[in-house]
């Protein structure tokens, strides 16, 4: 079938784009660069045409709160009024786990008014919540840095490997809709002190990490387990130690 992809060119939607054209299906990587504009409009009509399933792997540029919340707004407008046009049967869109209980960040309010627009439309729909991907944990850290320290929220996660990620959005796309949320997160749980400091080390950054009940997660004040999935979620075969390692060899 043909399934269009929404920020295929990104880190998570170039896994999804592979992992769908290695099953068969007819898949558009769209991104500005391919002359597919979420937030202009640009090219969607074109881009649906014909499509069943349309994946939204995309993410705002800035992070600024305005400007993911108008990122997040706009681009999930027109991507589900192009779909209704189109007469698109399944619209997949990933976002995170915890989001509805981190409305006190300006970015998982955006997360927040994505997915609102989705349960509203008359598309039906699946929301792929996923955990923190290990490619994420510099990032991560950079977000909660104070000088030479590094202060994280004292909670649990359960990352997973973008290729799980990617996985995952791809089967969401192959299955029927569920109208509702599906959770996945990686097979082992970690503090963020420990993963995040073990990820700074291996890139030989000896910023020290602490667990700092006063920091925030994104913007949110977050509870230890906030982060996790529920026992439901299907769990991403990747380890982090083996991921470190392919990645090395890689
Ligand atoms: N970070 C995490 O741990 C985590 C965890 C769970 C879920 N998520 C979610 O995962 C999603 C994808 O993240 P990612 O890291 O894969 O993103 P990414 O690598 O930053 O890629 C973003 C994609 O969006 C595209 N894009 C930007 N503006 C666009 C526009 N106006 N119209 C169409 N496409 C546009 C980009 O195209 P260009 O390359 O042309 O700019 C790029 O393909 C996000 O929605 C995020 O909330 C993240």
């Amino acid at each position: 079938m043909k399934i269009v992809v929404i920020g295929g060119t990104g880190l998570i939607g170039s896994k999804v784009v592979a992992r769908l054209e290695k099953s068969g299906h007819e898949v558009v990587a769209a991104s500005p660069d391919s002359g597919v504009n979420t937030l202009t409009g640009e090219g969607l009509a074109d881009a649906l045409r014909g499509a069943a399933v349309v994946v939204d792997v995309s993410n705002s540029p800035s992070f600024d709160d305005a400007a993911v919340l108008e990122f997040f707004e706009t681009s999930t407008r027109n991507q589900l009024d192009a779909e209704e046009k189109a007469g698109v049967g399944h619209h997949v869109a990933l976002s995170v786990v915890g989001t509805q209980q981190m409305g006190d960040s300006g970015y998982f309010r955006a997360k927040i008014a994505q997915e609102v627009l989705i349960t509203g439309s008359s598309i039906p729909f699946t929301i792929v919540h996923a955990t923190q991907f290990f490619e994420f944990l510099p990032a991560l850290a950079d977000m909660h840095a104070d000088g030479d320290t590094v202060r994280v929220p004292a909670a649990l996660f359960r990352p997973m490997a973008a290729d799980d990620v990617g996985d995952a959005v791809a089967r969401a796309a192959e299955a029927p809709p569920v109208n509702g949320i599906v959770e996945v997160g990686g097979p082992e749980v970690f503090s963020l002190e420990e993963l995040v400091g073990r990820a700074l080390e291996a890139r030989g950054d000896d910023r020290k990490v602490i667990a700092d009940p006063n920091a925030r997660y994104s913007g949110s004040r977050i509870g230890e387990r906030t982060l996790l999935p529920d026992d439901a979620a299907t769990l991403g075969t990747t380890r982090y130690d083996d991921w470190v390692r392919t990645n090395r060899a890689g």
